[in-house]
């Protein structure tokens, strides 16, 4: 097989994004219509807003995305969607799109599990995909999930028991008054802080009967800061600092756990919270100490885009493994659906 293009459409939540990308990993379009500066307006994402605008961004996404890369429908040898978990409002309208582009096209359709798609974000233009078997922690808005993936076979290790990292970060930007999406915006104002000024605790109150599962929880960090944020006063950029090494400690403890466990050959972080500069050097830190390679995706390529969609199906394009019409969407993980 020479060289060829999938078009990756990701619509799961509120980015409506389309890009061109080659066999090779290496991308040549990403259009995405970020409807950020809307959602903003409520402090987190309107289903119902982020659908219509996916309707109404879509098409024009695909147009662009194949003007920018210079290429035409011939080109593109089979087409990529998002069609699981997110938003079903959303990810409807992304779904019908690529069945109706492939349709009227006539090219194979390939659906893709949005974190199988974060995972394959940190492959682009990289040269080297990571042995087998490897490590990935999908840290995003929606998700906190250690996940090892040895061939097409993917074993989560442990996930969230409450809200997922970005959520965490969102709602504390949220409760602080500090604006949306939180994570950036702590992330900076961290910088600038000490974080030794706070004692946080480090997870709920059984912490123990957790010592030695991989789980998440950072419910527990959200009430210590709600408390002090309610007492008052507060050096802000200190108490998010110590709400961020908080939150990084905590994945740092489980990733450990993961690798105390099992030989991997890689780490592969992603997601929307896997831009965090404590996350990355985390990652940069315990990479260097077990010695395994280091899959990061450039910044860019953190938030939800079309290219890792694409990215995501270049193994089932290679093997002829392609979605029929009728496939659906779901709002949370399900082990097999297409
Ligand atoms: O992957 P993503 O675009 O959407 C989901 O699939 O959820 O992730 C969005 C999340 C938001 O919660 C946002 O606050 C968080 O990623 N995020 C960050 C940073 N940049 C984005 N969290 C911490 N530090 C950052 N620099
Ligand atoms: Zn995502």
């Amino acid at each position: 097989m020479g060289e060829y293009y999938l078009l990756g459409i990701e619509s799961s939540c509120d980015d409506t994004s389309v890009a061109v990308v080659s066999s090779d990993f290496h991308v040549l379009s990403v259009k995405t219509v970020s409807q950020t500066s809307i959602h903003k307006l409520f402090g987190g994402v309107i289903p119902e807003i982020a659908s219509r605008n996916h309707l109404a961004w879509v098409i024009p996404a695909v147009d662009a995305a194949l003007k920018e890369a210079g290429k035409t429908k011939d080109d593109i040898a089979a087409i990529a969607v998002t069609n699981y978990p997110g938003l079903i409002g959303s990810l409807l309208i992304g779904v019908s799109a690529a069945k109706g582009l492939a349709v009227g096209w006539k090219k194979p359709l390939i659906a893709v599990n949005h974190l199988n798609a974060h995972i394959a974000s940190a492959f682009l233009e990289r040269e080297k995909r990571p042995e087998f078997p490897y490590l990935s922690l999908v840290v995003s808005g929606g998700h906190t999930s250690l996940i090892e993936i040895s061939g097409d076979e993917r074993t989560v290790l442990g996930e969230t028991m409450d809200d997922a990292a970005g959520e965490a970060f969102d709602k504390i930007a949220k409760m602080a008054d500090l604006g949306y999406p939180g994570g950036p915006i702590i992330d900076k104002m961290a910088k600038g802080g000490d974080a030794s000024k706070y004692k946080l605790p480090y997870l709920l109150k059984n912490n123990n009967k957790y010592a030695d599962e991989i789980v998440f929880s950072f419910s527990g960090i959200k009430s210590a800061v709600k408390r002090f944020l309610d007492e008052g006063e507060v050096d802000m950029p200190s108490l998010m600092a110590a709400f961020q090494d908080r939150i990084v400690e905590l994945i740092e403890r489980k990733v450990k756990l993961a690798l105390s466990r099992k030989k991997y050959t890689a780490f592969v972080v992603a997601g929307g919270v896997s831009a965090n500069s404590a996350v990355r050097k985390m990652a940069e830190n315990i990479s260097k100490k077990y010695g395994l390679e280091l899959y990061l995706p450039e910044l860019k390529y953190c938030q939800d885009n079309g290219a890792m969609v694409a990215a995501a199906a270049m193994d089932d394009f290679s093997a002829g493994r392609f979605s029929s019409l009728d496939f659906d969407v779901a709002p949370t993980v399900r082990p097999k659906i297409h």
